[in-house]
């Protein structure tokens, strides 16, 4: 498609979105009387007109049956998290029997290591990207102190080259057979935070797995953003939270994913609680665990159903639309995003470089130079919310679900004025 850098042509693409009316079905900030422009889906996406009414349900089911909400509420309490479990099976891939919603993501990261690193003396390193997000590195680090080993011996961080800003697969590949038989663990982000790469899924856990590791994914930036086969990438494990391009709210629960080969074994160490033992038996309070035939047996404590009531209303609109149709309208609308991006180069002095790879969902990390911090303040101020990384970096993401093209559109011509202005 020939884009156009015009209101006009914006309008046109959005006259023919079938995603368009979904935008009416989110909150949006207004800043100065107008609806902000969000690029922050990838931090914290916006609030569906929907959620509200699935938190009063339970604020209303608590209110006139208290304890008994538990077994009596229409979508009684003690088993809601099942809900959840077949819609995320489509978003990531997986069969219903492999999911499961739990805690927050770090915390599910840090007890699926618990199962899934098992250093032995031979084989105890893990391998990740270098400058993954903080919390993976602090877990990493925490979780190989726990074990008694020395971190900077079993921590192998692939690099990116020099000069470059993206991870080159061929280079995960390869590291991954140095390390071989000392291998435990493979555990990276699926879309990098930073860049907004999409890593090579499949083949990086091909390799892992060839080696005799363990693999696992985080997927915090790429759970409702990129297309996932978890099943059949044969993947061992995966967690991502909810609140970025899935819309659940702040802070909110995390998915987990766990092979079915993994399922019903009494022999896999695991940090239990009541909520994983068998339904059936679960109240007669036995002393002994009986682990759930699924991955629910990595449930810890009962489910926490004022954060499972937004993330079920979320998953709602995933069935409705399919990730097909986000995944379709995702590209087109970053392409358009870019392009907009080249032509406002073109009529300034300023240099951007999208440091984003062609491996990408919905995020552009763009290198601004000769721009600084009061860039990024002029386009807060000016409805456009999007954040900042550090040396010099703003990162877009339009989520498919609520952004427009004319977003796209007005986004050039402030960046444009802010260039000017500052
Ligand atoms: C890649 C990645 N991993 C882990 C986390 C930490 O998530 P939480 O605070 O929910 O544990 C984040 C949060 O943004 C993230 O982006």
């Amino acid at each position: 498609m020939t884009f156009e850098n015009s209101l006009e042509f914006a309008r046109k693409l959005d006259a023919s979105d079938s995603l368009a009316p979904y935008r009416e079905q989110f909150h949006f900030p207004v800043m100065k009387g107008k609806q902000v422009i969000y690029f922050t889906g990838n931090s914290l996406g916006l609030q569906p007109k929907r959620t509200a009414a699935y938190v009063a349900e339970i604020m209303e089911d608590w209110r006139q049956l208290a304890v008994e909400g538990h077994f009596y509420a229409d979508k009684p309490w003690w088993d809601y998290h099942e809900r959840l479990a077949a819609p995320l099976s489509k978003v990531v891939g997986a069969k219903a029997s492999e999911i499961t919603v739990m805690n927050t993501l770090t915390v599910n990261l840090h007890l699926l290591m618990v199962s899934f690193y098992r250093p032995t003396e031979k084989r105890y390193k893990i391998l990740c990207e270098e400058k993954a997000f903080p919390s993976d590195q602090y877990m990493f680090q925490s979780q190989i102190k726990f074990h008694g080993l020395d971190v900077s011996d079993t921590l192998v961080e692939v690099r990116k080259r020099d000069g470059e800003h993206h991870w080159r697969t061929e280079d995960i590949l390869a590291k991954i057979e140095e390390v071989g038989d000392e291998l435990a663990l493979v555990l990276l982000g699926g879309v990098n935070y930073y860049n907004g790469q999409v890593f090579d899924m499949e083949a990086i856990t091909r390799a892992g797995k060839a080696a005799g590791a363990i693999v696992g994914w985080d997927l915090a930036h790429a759970a409702g953003n990129v297309d996932l086969a978890l099943h059949e990438w044969d993947v061992d494990f995966a967690a991502w939270c909810s609140y970025k391009y899935m819309n659940s709210g702040p802070g909110n629960a995390s998915g987990v994913y766990i092979h079915e080969r993994y399922h019903g074994r009494k022999d896999i160490p695991r940090f239990e609680g009541w909520w994983g033992t068998k339904k059936e038996t679960r109240f007669l309070m036995q002393p002994e665990f009986d682990p759930m035939e699924n991955a629910d047996a990595w449930q810890v404590s009962n489910a926490p159903v004022l954060a499972l009531a937004p993330y079920l209303a979320s998953l709602e609109m995933f069935e409705e639309v399919g990730m097909p149709a986000l995944i379709a309208k995702r590209d087109l609308i970053v392409s358009y995003l870019e392009f907009i991006l080249k032509e406002i180069d073109k009529e300034v002095d300023s240099k951007f470089e999208i440091i984003t790879p062609n491996e990408r969902g919905t995020q552009l990390s763009v290198f601004l130079h000769g721009e600084g911090r009061p860039l990024f303040d002029y386009l807060m101020e000016h409805g456009v919310i999007t954040d900042w990384r550090e040396p010099n970096v703003i990162r877009l993401a339009p989520a498919p679900f609520y952004c427009s093209f004319e977003d796209m559109y007005r986004f050039g011509q402030i960046l444009k004025k802010g260039i000017q202005e500052t």
